[in-house]
């Protein structure tokens, strides 16, 4: 498999408080890894979940295939196979392009979907790649507002880009070799 970094790179494991029903919070660990074969079926369920139009399971793994892009997974440490959250990139010569981007209901507002996003940055400085680029839905508030915190700013709409007819905002984010402050 194709690893564009050694995991003790990243910020390594991480641990969330979930709030369970009886209001006891539940402490769960999680480390990144890069997906395998394995974790298509999973990975597609929960984007199905969670997705306006969900990429297929073939999609996934057609990524898989390509030398340069990344499938990222934040899972469980206990089983290893809970998927928190994932994100899809491409590392090219100049840019890094963030294709997806999820994180399971019950595990948002954590600060799971910066981190994943913050990963994606580390590995594009890395390379010495300095801007991370991506798409994302005129109508999907939640992701702008995240991506605009890290400092993405809107660099052009494209209009009618996606299948139902929506736009899509274009976001960048210059990193010009600065260390990540999110
Ligand atoms: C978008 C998504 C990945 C965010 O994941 P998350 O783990 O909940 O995000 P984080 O906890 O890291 O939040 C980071 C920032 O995003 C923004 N944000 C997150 N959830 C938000 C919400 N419900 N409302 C407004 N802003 C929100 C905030 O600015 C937040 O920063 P703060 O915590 O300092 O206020 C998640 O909601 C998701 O998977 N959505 C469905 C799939 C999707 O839309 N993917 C993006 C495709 S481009």
């Amino acid at each position: 498999m194709n690893l564009p970094f050694a995991m003790g790179q990243f910020c390594g494991k991480g641990q969330v408080s979930m709030s369970n029903q009886s209001s006891s919070p539940e402490e769960v660990k999680f480390s990144p890894r890069e997906a395998a074969v394995d974790d298509l079926e999973r990975l597609a369920a929960l984007e199905k979940q969670i997705q306006v139009a969900p990429w297929t399971q073939a999609a996934f793994e057609a990524e898989l295939q390509k030398p340069y892009s990344h499938t990222l997974l934040l899972t469980d440490d206990e089983t290893d196979e809970t998927v928190l959250g994932y994100v899809v990139y491409w590392l090219m010569l100049d840019d890094c392009q963030i294709l997806n981007l999820g994180v399971a209901q019950s595990f948002r507002g954590l600060g799971l979907g910066k981190q994943l996003v913050r990963m994606v940055c580390s590995q594009a400085m890395k390379k010495g790649i300095q801007v991370v680029k991506l798409d994302v839905r005129k109508s999907n508030l939640k992701a702008i507002e995240l991506y605009q915190a890290i400092g993405f700013t809107i660099s052009s709409i494209r209009k009618g880009f996606y299948s139902n007819g929506e736009d899509a905002y274009q976001m960048a984010l210059q990193m010009d070799g600065q260390a990540l402050d999110f």
